[in-house]
Formats: C-alpha cells, structure tokens, sequence
C-alpha cells in the first residue's frame, strides 16, 4: 500500500523557510519520518511537492486509484485553493491536513481553510511531528473495523 504525501507551494524549502515559525526540518526530514511511521504497516511513502495548484491537482488525479490515503498540507493553498478543494473532493481514500504553524495563532487570512470540511481531521501547530501523528491517523482509519 502507498500512502500519498501531498506538499504544496513553498514547503519544497522547508528547512530553510521561516525556521522560527516552520521549524528546520527540511522535506526530507519529514518524507523518512513518515516513511518510518508506516513502515510498521508495510506501507510506502509517495511524496510530492509542487508549487503551482495545477501541479497538485494533477497529481491527486494520478494517485488517486493507487494510494490508500494522504496527507496534504497545501501551504497558502488552504486560504483559496479551490481547484485543489475540489480535487480533494473526489479523492476517495481518507486523508489529513496538517499544518506546521498554529494558523489560528497567525494572522487573520490563516484562520480559515477551503480544505478543511472535506478532510477526514486537521492536524495544526505541532510541527514535523504533525506528519507522523496524521500518518498514525490514516493508519488507524484503515484499520478494517473488529467484527
Ligand atoms: C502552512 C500554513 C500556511 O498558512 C502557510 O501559507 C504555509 C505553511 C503550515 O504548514 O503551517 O505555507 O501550511
């Protein structure tokens, strides 16, 4: 099974971007942390990270039938990124938002994502390790239900 990284516009120079509010693991830091999280799962790790709207879009449409679920923190996206909503939307495996930064804790155009009614929950402000616990998220929302 493939689990879908989805990374949107500036996040390919995490590391280096605003280390005071984004940390400073970079992408590849946070690729192996979540490729570690599902290895107990035997799941791999697809990850891509585009900085224009059409790029992730198309990607969604690629993976869709191949992955089992997703992580997507879709950067400035999450203010009006109604394509990539809508992508989302017909995206049927479960999948998580993350967020490095408290947006709520930022300013005012951060409070609200045109993702988020869609995602399957919202993980924000944690930092890197937001990838591992949305990883650990998707991996239990697979978990076919106990008889
Ligand atoms: C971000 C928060 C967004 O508001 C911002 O535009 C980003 C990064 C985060 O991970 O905290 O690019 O998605």
């Amino acid at each position: 099974s493939v689990l879908l990284l989805m990374n949107g516009p500036n996040l390919g120079i995490l590391g280096r971007r605003e280390p005071e509010i984004y940390g400073t693991d970079t992408l590849a830091d946070i690729e192996a942390a979540v490729a570690e999280e599902v290895s107990v799962r035997g799941w791999d790790v697809l990850s891509v990270q585009h900085d224009s709207e059409g790029d992730l879009v198309g990607a969604l449409h690629r993976h869709s039938d191949s992955t089992v679920g997703a992580i997507v923190n879709p950067g400035a996206l999450m203010i009006a990124g109604w394509s990539l909503r809508d992508a989302l939307a017909s995206y049927a495996p479960p999948w998580i938002e993350v967020h490095l930064s408290n947006v709520w804790a930022r300013e005012q155009f951060r409070h609200e994502s045109v993702i988020a009614p869609l995602a399957s929950g919202v993980v924000v402000g944690l930092g890197a390790f937001g990838y591992r616990l949305a990883a650990q998220a998707l991996m239990h929302l697979s978990t076919p239900a106990p008889l």
